[in-house]
């Protein structure tokens, strides 16, 4: 029987980490590609020599090149560079953006059925530019953030409340940025809305801190940013798609018409299964979330415009 295959596309700390996680759970065979000589097949080798202690049975192969990565069931995209010194917002965009479009050509060459998570920064505007370069259908190009967010924010409520994380569900809604919205509203701990928990001001703050929460990484690390909770984010949603386990995770999809909003990439709840973003559910917004999810998809359909006038695309 054929084992899945994903391709990991950069081997840095979040698609190393990915593979990590991918083997770990024994969703497949990895492949980790990387322009890097040496390095991606460093690090298969090297997660392959774990495989052993742990008991997990998945090849792990390195490359520089597309060839290995030949008729992917899932690729996840983590290439790109970080925000260096005297580097503008603007400047990286374009680079990111380049780096994201050729990636993705060369994706789609190699694996024409495969779906793709895209994990590279800024989030919602590289899932854009992965969706429309590939040209494959929406259900197919999907980014992660949602999980994410979430996660961090189950994390955050955890921690307040003292409870055990597994008993946190969370809903949040927008664009991987300062921007995006926690809906404690439809956060509760086993039914129990967080709202009759917790008082409104130590929402609050925790809302503001998951809002904050990559950038407390980075300021923690200082020369680079979350790569855990990140790639794990994007595993669990392969896993989904993978096992058809019909999920349902916020994740950046394209949207036509949904929230009322066009021709954007954005964090909406997904039913993730076989057929990748099998639905899309819309809630029931109050004023004040549409508020905010307005202001989100503002800064998003923003930094998309200046990527199209970057890249001159229609
Ligand atoms: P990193 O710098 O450790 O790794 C990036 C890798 O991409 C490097 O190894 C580099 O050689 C490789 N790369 C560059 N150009 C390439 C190309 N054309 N083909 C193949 N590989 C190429 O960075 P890290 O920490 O792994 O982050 C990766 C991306 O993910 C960044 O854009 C970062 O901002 C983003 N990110 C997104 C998150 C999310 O929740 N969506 C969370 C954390 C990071
Ligand atoms: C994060 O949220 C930087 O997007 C990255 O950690």
């Amino acid at each position: 029987m054929r084992r899945n295959k994903i391709t990991i596309v950069g081997a840095g700390n979040v698609g190393a980490t990915a593979a990590h996680w991918a083997a770990a759970k024994e969703l497949g065979d990895v492949v980790l590609m990387d322009i890097i000589e040496g390095m991606p097949q460093g690090k298969a080798l090297d997660l392959m020599e774990a495989g052993p202690m742990e008991g997990f049975d998945a090849n792990v192969i390195g490359t520089n090149g597309y060839e290995e990565t030949a008729n992917s069931d899932v690729v996840i995209i983590t290439s790109g560079i970080a925000r260096k010194p005297g580097m503008s917002r603007e400047d990286l965009l374009k680079i990111n953006a380049d780096i994201v479009g050729s990636v993705t050509e060369q994706v789609v060459k190699a694996s024409p059925n495969c779906f793709i998570i895209v994990v590279s920064n800024p989030l919602d505007t590289m899932t854009y530019l992965a969706y429309k370069v590939s040209k494959f259908s929406k259900n197919r190009v999907m980014g992660q953030a949602g999980a994410l967010d979430c996660s961090r924010f189950q994390c955050f409520l955890g921690m307040e409340l003292n409870i055990s994380v597994e008993d946190i569900k969370v809903m949040l809604l927008g664009g991987h940025g300062d921007d995006m919205v926690p809906m404690p509203r439809f956060s509760t701990v086993n039914g129990i809305p967080v709202t009759e928990l917790l008082p409104k001001d130590k929402i609050d703050k925790i809302v503001d801190r998951t809002k904050k929460a990559g950038g407390e990484i980075v300021a923690l690390l200082k020369t680079g940013s979350a790569f855990y909770s990140p790639s794990l984010g994007a595993v669990i949603m392969a896993e989904a798609i993978l096992k058809n386990k019909r999920r349902l995770i916020p994740s950046c999809a394209y949207l036509d018409g949904e929230y009322g909003l066009k021709d954007i990439c954005f964090g909406v709840p997904t039913i993730l299964g076989a057929n990748g973003i099998e639905k899309i559910i819309e809630l029931k917004l109050n004023d004040e979330e549409q508020e905010l999810l307005k202001k989100s998809s503002a800064s998003v359909a923003g930094t998309i415009a200046e990527m199209k006038k970057l890249k001159g695309m229609a």
